[in-house]
C-alpha cells in the first residue's frame, strides 16, 4: 500500500494564529509543510517573504517544502537553506540554466524540486530527470490558492511517471492546486506521491480530520 505525502499549504493558514495553525498540523497526519513564496514578478500575487517562514520554522516540526515562484530564484538558494527549508523547489520557467539551479540547491544540502506550469511539457524534463528528487506539477495557475484543479492534470501525471520509470530515476511527483478528496485517490493512481492542500483543508470545518480523510483515500 502506498503512503502519499499531505503536504498542507500554509498560504491557506490564518495569519493572525500562524502559531496556532501550525500547532494544529503538527498534531494532524500531515506529512509536511508546504510554503508558497510568491514575488509578484514570476506570478501577479505576493504572498510572504523570510521574516514569515522564520517564524513559520520555529513552530514546525515536520519537513519545511518550499516553492519558489519567483524570478531569478539562483539568487536566495543559500537563504532558503539557513531558513529552514529540507526541500526547494524552483520553476522550470524561471530558470534558464535549470541544471546548474538544481546542483546549487544540493549543494547547500536540500532536496531539489522543479516545477511546471499548466502549460509546460513534462518532456522538458528529459535530460535532467535522474538530478531531480521531485517535480511539482502545478494543477491550478501558480498565483493563488482556492481554483479549480485542471483536468489534464491525470494525463500529464501519467506521463511524467512513464518518464521517470523509462529513465530509472527516484524522481517522487508532487501536485499542487486544487486538490480535494475527489481528485485524490485518481491523482495517486496516476502516479503521484504527494498532494499539496490549501483552502480544502485550512477551509474545512475540521482540518485535522480532512488531512486524516485525505490520507486515509490515498492509501492505494
Ligand atoms: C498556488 C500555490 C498553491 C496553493 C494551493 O500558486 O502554489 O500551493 O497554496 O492552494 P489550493 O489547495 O487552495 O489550490
Ligand atoms: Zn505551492
Amino acid at each position: 500500500m502506498k503512503n502519499t505525502l499531505i503536504a498542507p499549504s500554509v498560504l491557506a493558514a490564518d495569519f493572525a494564529n500562524l502559531q496556532r495553525d501550525i500547532e494544529m498540523i503538527n498534531a494532524s497526519e500531515a506529512d509536511w509543510f508546504h510554503i508558497d513564496i510568491m514575488d509578484g514578478v514570476f506570478v501577479p500575487n505576493i504572498s510572504f517573504g523570510m521574516p514569515v517562514l522564520e517564524a513559520i520554522k520555529r513552530h514546525a516540526t515536520k519537513t519545511i517544502d518550499v516553492h519558489l515562484m519567483i524570478v531569478e530564484p539562483d539568487k536566495y538558494i543559500s537563504t532558503f537553506k539557513k531558513l529552514g527549508a529540507d526541500i526547494l523547489t524552483v520553476h522550470i520557467e524561471a530558470c534558464p540554466h535549470l541544471h546548474r539551479t538544481i546542483q546549487a540547491i544540493k549543494a547547500e544540502g536540500m532536496k531539489a524540486g522543479v516545477s511546471l506550469n499548466p502549460h509546460t511539457s513534462v518532456d522538458l524534463l528529459e535530460d535532467v530527470i535522474n538530478d531531480i528528487d521531485m517535480v511539482l506539477i502545478m494543477s491550478v495557475n501558480p498565483g493563488f490558492g482556492g481554483q479549480s484543479f485542471i483536468e489534464n492534470t491525470y494525463a500529464k501525471v501519467q506521463k511524467l511517471k512513464a518518464l521517470i520509470d523509462k529513465k530509472g530515476a527516484s524522481t517522487i511527483i508532487e501536485i499542487d492546486g486544487g486538490v480535494t478528496n475527489k481528485n485524490a485517490a485518481q491523482l495517486v493512481e496516476a502516479g503521484a506521491d504527494v498532494l499539496v492542500a490549501g483552502s480544502y483543508v485550512f477551509g474545512a470545518a475540521d482540518p485535522i480530520a480532512t488531512i486524516a480523510d485525505l490520507k486515509k483515500i490515498t492509501k492505494i
